[in-house]
């Protein structure tokens, strides 16, 4: 009697289990068509969406070729937008590629509507309807508002169009199923109020991902009573580097920092960007995009600052190079 228990209950979760998975095989993502908008490439926007591909979001950081032998990896100029294929090392469920984003119309995204590119960034559909990997954050990106996004294009219309062609992103069972349940339509997001420091604050901490690096994770999945704790490692071939507690906790967080503690923080990598960063090391080697973040103007790392400070405090002591410590 049990066996015959055992074996329908076996029979019932094993017929779930293939309904789920067939549920998953057979849909679609959730997408609407691009829109047919030609964004105006006026000199505001262009200078608008170089800020966020180059500062806040830091498209760079995973689209462009950087130079790992230098502190923060800075971008290689020739190479912006080029695209990159994430080392096993970073931990990623397949093999996974930025692709290159250029205006190049062979290996580029060059014959891309604009409607496309802005379907791309917020909702995370490709050209051809897949779902893109939420490793690329789209499912923030998704809050950008319609200004913003039409800025970043137009400046992406300005890139200089590089040759380079990568393989697809090839992602492992069952992620590759799952992931088609991420995208989501944007529809129309206002502009937030520069006025609102809260609120802008919030916006440019959600645009720049600084939640995907400074929480810990659990599944692919941020553990949200630990946002901002920090914990997460972050890998390289050559060396990796724990992220910092960025939650207002006074003695583990930044909860003593000052705003302008905070600021100066940042403004001390801007010898950096001029002169160009020195060697890098195991001792030295960060993932923190402090280039691209020092070019921050006061009042954007002010309303972070405001932010971050909101947010509750989460006591959790980061050791930032363990493997340094261990072998001193
Ligand atoms: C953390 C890394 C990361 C960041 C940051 C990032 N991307 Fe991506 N992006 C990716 C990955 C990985 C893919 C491909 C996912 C896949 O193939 O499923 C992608 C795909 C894309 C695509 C689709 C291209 C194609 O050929 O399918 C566009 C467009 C794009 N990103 C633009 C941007 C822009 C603009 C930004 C900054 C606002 C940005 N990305 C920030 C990792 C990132
Ligand atoms: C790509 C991953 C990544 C992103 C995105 C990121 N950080 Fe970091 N951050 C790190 C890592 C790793 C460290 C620790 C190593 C270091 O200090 O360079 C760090 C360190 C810091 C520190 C220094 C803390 C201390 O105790 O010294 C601050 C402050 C900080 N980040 C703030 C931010 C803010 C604000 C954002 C978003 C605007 C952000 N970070 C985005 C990875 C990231």
């Amino acid at each position: 009697m049990l066996k015959k228990i055992v074996l329908i209950v076996g029979f019932v979760v094993l017929a779930n289990l293939a309904g789920a998975m067939g549920y998953y095989f057979l849909r679609t993502p959730d997408m609407a068509p691009p829109s047919s908008i030609r964004v105006e490439m006026t000199e505001a926007r262009v200078a608008r969406g170089k800020y966020l591909f180059e500062n806040v979001c830091d498209c760079d950081g995973c689209h462009s070729e950087r130079d790992f032998t230098r502190f923060a990896g800075p971008v290689v100029h020739d190479g912006r937008g080029k695209g990159f294929i994430f080392p096993p090392e970073f931990g990623l469920p397949g093999t996974v590629t930025a692709p290159n984003i250029t205006p190049d119309i062979e290996t580029g995204i060059g014959y891309w509507t604009d409607g496309e590119k802005i379907r791309a960034i917020r909702e995370g559909i490709d050209r051809e309807g897949r779902a893109l990997f939420p490793f690329m954050p789209y499912p923030y990106y998704r809050q950008m508002s319609d200004e913003d996004v039409q800025s970043l294009v137009a400046f992406m219309n300005t890139l200089r169009p590089v040759k380079s062609r990568w393989p697809k992103t090839i992602l492992n069972f069952p992620v590759n199923f799952l992931i088609k349940g991420e995208p989501q339509p944007a529809k129309n997001v206002p502009s937030t109020d520069r006025g609102n420091k809260l609120r802008y604050g919030g916006y440019l901490v959600k645009m720049a991902g600084c939640a995907i690096c400074h929480s810990p994770m659990k599944n692919g999945e941020l553990i949200e009573s630990k946002r901002f704790a920090g914990g997460q490692v972050l890998r390289l071939p050559f060396a990796s580097v724990v992220s910092a507690n960025i939650t207002p906790d006074p003695d583990t967080g930044i909860g003593k920092w000052t705003e302008q503690q905070f600021l100066d923080k940042f403004y001390q990598y801007r010898d950096y960007v001029e002169k160009g960063p020195p060697r890098v090391g195991p001792e030295n080697f960060t993932l923190m995009p402090w280039l691209g973040l020092s070019q921050l103007p006061p009042e954007d790392l002010s309303a972070i600052y405001a932010f971050l400070k909101s947010q509750p405090a989460v006591y959790n002591s980061v050791e930032k190079r363990p493997e340094m410590t261990k072998t001193e």
